[in-house]
């Protein structure tokens, strides 16, 4: 925004650079008349600027994304702190941006509720989206997170239904607990994210205080290539964090469903920059047979005391977008944006994760999308792709002979880069399969993260599972009750009488996944 109190009603002065043209830079002497046969018409077909500018209005969206549709953005800065924890970065990735104390990388981050449209209220039940574009000097890297530590699955050959399961029921519209829950109930790996979801941390207060997370296991690599594991997350600085009571999000989804949005943009103009520090857990890269949990499994959290938050810079987000359309909605993160020093683990949701957003990404917004300025590198770019919708310019090298869009070639064209250090080269020897990881441990964090709540965070989780869960059948209550009591004997025994009190036992069974057949609660929208 370029006033200052971001008023687009501010008058300005006339003058030549705000007369009005179409897109073919003629100006437009009427904007209010159509050419018309007589006052009365009929219109004319030449009418080329209605043409234009109707047809354009036609086409004014694009397919919205998949899951994180509503979503708010940011630029600002990342400065690397030289060190992780106490130790010289060097040790264990060679990644530049990290290196010198005090280095600034430029930044975008788009924020997200996942679920629901692109204009729902911003008050949902929900995990968050927090995905960073780090603007390196080799390139782009992006950090594609979520504000929880943790996801529902760990195979991404369960996403599309997992993400069916929890939008709207394809026949009635509306999202539905039975349909969330029936997937959650035959999905155990899931039962430590949703303790997280319908405890308070499932609705943070708003973009600006909360915290975030890569999620995935991914690697750091050093000038030697050898590798460490590492978990990414960004800790809030100054402003903190903070979550809402479901009645807190009632209240506010009342009279304002953007607030978050809002909330962003309106401490950036006023200049209180959200913070955050950005924290690795290291792990060395194997096995490790001591632990009851498989470190590239996405449903659990690295202890803490065993692998400490080591910080390794801060980021501050100090200018909004001058256009949402052209910065937020065409914003493309993807996990396999990587920059040198930073690595892929074996970690399969990972895997999966990094198919998806390049490909639903050249369907979204098209096939040259990097080429927008939200998504280009601020680097050297130079390749020999060329063509495909809405091309603007060749990513050529000066120099390069325009003649050879080919590599090798000894006519004067793009050369391969020389390597900045030894490959990461991991051993495999295994059979082909289709198998679970053997550490499933589906309940045992869950537990942990239940009786590390506050008595508030518990009491709230097990009002916000009871009334969800009084909405779906019995033979759903039953296995989830039966998941949290695995997790803690207390926990299960307190589900199940919060969904009594909530009315829940009277459903009898077959009801529900038919809506022909569901009573009057079996299809309500739940608070998730
Ligand atoms: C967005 C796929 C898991 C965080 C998306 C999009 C797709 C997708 C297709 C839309 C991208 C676009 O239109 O630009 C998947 C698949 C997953 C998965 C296939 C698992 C197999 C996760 C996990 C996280 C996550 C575990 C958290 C770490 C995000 C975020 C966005 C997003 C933050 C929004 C990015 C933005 O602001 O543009 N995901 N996702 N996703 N996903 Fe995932």
């Amino acid at each position: 925004m370029t006033e200052a109190n971001g008023n687009p009603n501010q008058s300005r002065p006339e003058s030549a650079e705000n007369t009005l043209t179409n897109r073919q830079g003629h100006p437009i002497t009427d904007n209010q008349n159509t050419r018309t046969v007589g006052s009365r018409g009929p219109t004319t077909m030449e009418n080329y600027h209605l043409l234009e500018k109707i047809s354009h209005f036609d086409r004014e969206r694009i397919p919205e994304r998949v899951v994180h549709a509503r979503g708010a953005g940011a630029h600002g800065v990342f400065e690397a702190y030289g060190k992780v924890g106490e130790e010289p970065v060097s040790k264990y990735t060679r990644a530049k941006l990290f290196q010198e104390a005090g280095k600034q990388t430029p930044v975008f981050v788009r924020f997200s509720t996942v679920i629901h449209g692109g204009h729902s209220p911003e008050t949902l039940r929900d995990p968050r989206g927090f995905a960073t574009k780090f603007y390196t000097e080799d390139g782009n890297w992006d950090l594609v997170g979520n504000n929880l530590k943790i996801f529902f699955i760990r195979d991404p050959l369960k996403f599309p239904d997992m993400v069916h399961a929890f939008k709207p029921d394809p026949l009635t519209n509306a999202q539905s607990m039975e349909r969330f829950f029936d997937f959650v109930s035959l999905s155990p790996e899931a039962t430590h994210m949703v303790t997280f979801i319908f405890s308070p941390w499932g609705i943070p207060a708003n973009y600006r205080q909360m915290q975030g997370s890569g999620v995935n296991t991914y690697k750091w690599v050093n000038a030697e290539g050898d590798a460490v594991l590492v978990k990414y997350h960004w800790e809030p600085l100054g402003q903190g964090i903070k979550n809402l009571l479901q009645k807190e999000a009632s209240e506010i989804q009342a009279t304002e469903f953007n607030h978050a949005t809002l909330d962003l943009y309106h401490a950036i103009e006023r200049g209180d920059y959200p913070e955050w520090e950005l924290c690795v857990q290291i792990m060395s890269d194997d096995e490790h047979p001591e632990l009851d949990f498989d470190p590239l499994d996405p449903t659990k959290l690295w202890p803490v005391d065993q692998f400490p938050f080591l910080p390794v810079g801060k980021m501050t987000l100090n200018r909004n977008p001058e256009d949402y359309f052209t910065e937020v909605e065409q914003a493309a993160f993807g996990t396999g944006v990587l920059v040198d020093g930073l690595d892929f683990s074996d970690d399969k949701l990972l895997q999966g994760r990094t198919f998806s957003y390049s490909d639903t990404q050249r369907y979204r917004v098209g096939s040259n999308y990097l080429q927008l300025p939200i998504n280009a590198p601020k680097s050297r770019v130079a390749t020999n792709q060329s063509g495909g919708q809405m091309q603007y310019k060749v990513d050529r090298a000066p120099g390069q002979n325009p003649h050879v869009n080919y590599e090798p070639s000894s006519l004067g064209g793009l050369k391969e880069a020389p390597k900045s250090g030894k490959e990461h080269e991991p051993h495999y020897d295994a059979k082909l399969v289709r198998q679970k990881i053997e550490r499933t441990n589906d309940f045992g964090q869950a537990g942990e993260t239940y009786r590390s709540f506050e008595d508030w965070e518990r009491d709230e989780l097990i009002s916000n599972l009871g009334s969800a869960l009084a909405t779906c059948r019995a033979d759903i209550q039953e296995r989830m009750i039966g998941y949290f009591t695995q997790a803690d004997a207390d926990y299960g025994r307190r589900v199940a009488e919060a969904i009594r009190q909530a009315g829940g036992d009277t459903k009898p069974q077959g009801t529900g996944a038919d809506p022909s057949k569901a009573d009057s609660k079996g299809h309500e929208a739940g608070p998730y």
